[in-house]
């Protein structure tokens, strides 16, 4: 069966995967070719429909060429270790010194996930260091960001990064494609304040393909001198929690039940087809519905004050936590006031945020997308669990529920 995943250029379907991959600019098969395991894949020699022109990406080019270097010289540099979500690396909130050379690392690593335990549901998912989202990164404003990107030479796929902070060459896109077995470095100036998703887009329907296979995160720019109020009073957090909505769009067969599959990219023309609905079988924080539920819960003391980071890199949500509220919101850039007092605030598809809350009773909080139907039954649901000492001034069950007189 013929299926059209590029109406009007070109037809697809399983077995021509190959060329459809390459077609749609990400030549991430070329490495599915068994000839010369050990030989680094290139770009198959078929016209990529959905590329710049070449006399545009040759103006690109003639400009880098001619560009001045940046003096950095006499900036520090400092080494980022990422870790997985929900966790924040170790970083200052208000920066000391000037700014400084960030230096990152990050593999991209396409591997095989659970996204449902109880039905099975999986995923080869692509992803930055092994984690959906991928890790969160933080620097401060006027600091550099400089990545070493590496793909390993088993994976299947061509991959690259796209930092919405940045600014330039399609967000680094442009200047960061690696095939398996090779290695890119990549610097950019963290110019505005904000979190910002960044996400792999190789190319044509390998972008969505990428993205809702797992591969994106966040950068968090912070302010010089942290986070503010709308009055300019400092606000500091004890601690972060990290967020990654996803949402994907698995296959099924003929009995409704999802599709396994062997490798990395096997999928690709039944994700499109799914993903032309654009109705997602899941949409989950951090890989995995109950991924920050059950033992997996984050947990907080009354009194303490978390930032919840909150990335979702293709649909809108709209976070809500049960039982709290978002003390400061900031929905855009760290540079305007915060919203405050919300009750639920709005992550823009394509873009990430941060919510911050102190807690003031224990108990469990649901932390959801309130479109309820997305929290109940695609699985974006996080709990976090407070201990404390419980408040009756703020909430007291007067009378507990018992049978009316008749
Ligand atoms: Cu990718």
């Amino acid at each position: 069966m013929t299926k059209f995943t590029n109406p009007g250029l070109m037809p697809t379907n399983r077995r021509n995967i190959l060329r459809g991959g390459a077609l749609a600019g990400a030549a991430a098969f070329a490495a599915a070719i068994p000839a010369g395991a050990n030989t680094t894949p290139r770009r198959l020699p078929v016209p990529n429909l959905r590329a710049p022109a070449p006399h545009v990406v040759k103006v690109q080019a003639e400009a880098i060429a001619a560009a001045t270097p940046a003096d950095l010289s006499g900036m520090e540099r400092v080494r980022q270790e990422l870790v997985a979500p929900p966790f924040a690396p170790v970083h200052e909130q208000v920066a000391t010194g000037a700014p400084k050379i960030v230096e990152i690392e990050m593999i991209t690593e396409e591997r095989l996930m659970v996204v449902d335990e109880d039905t099975g549901a999986s995923i080869w998912a692509l992803t930055y260091n092994g984690s959906v989202p991928g890790p969160l990164i933080i620097v401060h404003e006027g600091d550099y960001v400089e990545l070493t990107l590496r793909n390993p030479v088993e994976s299947m796929m061509e991959h690259n990064i796209d930092f919405h902070a940045s600014t330039g060459a399609l967000g680094g896109g442009a200047l960061t494609h690696i095939y398996p077995g090779e290695e890119t470095v990549l610097r950019w100036k963290a110019t505005k304040a904000g979190c910002f998703t960044y996400h792999c887009a190789p190319g044509g329907a390998m972008i969505p393909y990428h993205v809702c296979h797992g591969m994106n995160g966040a950068i968090m720019v912070l302010p010089r001198d942290g986070l503010k109020d709308g009055a300019g009073n400092p606000l500091r957090y004890d601690s972060i929690a990290y967020m990654g909505e996803q949402d994907y769009y698995l296959p099924r067969d003929e009995n409704g039940d999802f599709i396994q599959y062997a490798t990395a990219g096997e999928d690709y023309a039944d994700s499109l087809d799914a993903m032309r609905r654009l109705t997602p079988t899941h949409s989950v924080f951090n890989g995995a519905v109950g991924a920050i539920t059950g033992e997996n819960a984050l947990r907080f003391n009354v009194g303490e004050t978390v930032l919840m980071v909150h990335n979702s890199c293709n649909m809108d949500s709209r976070p809500h936590l049960i039982g709290g509220h978002g003390d400061y919101v900031w929905e855009t850039s760290f540079d305007v006031a915060p919203l405050i007092s919300m009750e639920t605030w709005f992550v823009r598809g394509g873009s990430a945020m941060a919510a911050m809350y102190t807690f003031e009773q224990p108990g469990v909080y649901a932390y959801v997308n309130h479109n309820l139907i997305i929290a109940s039954l695609l699985g974006a649901t996080a709990h976090f669990i407070v201990d404390g000492p419980w408040d009756n001034a703020l909430m007291e069950q007067v009378v507990a529920p018992h049978a009316m007189e008749t």
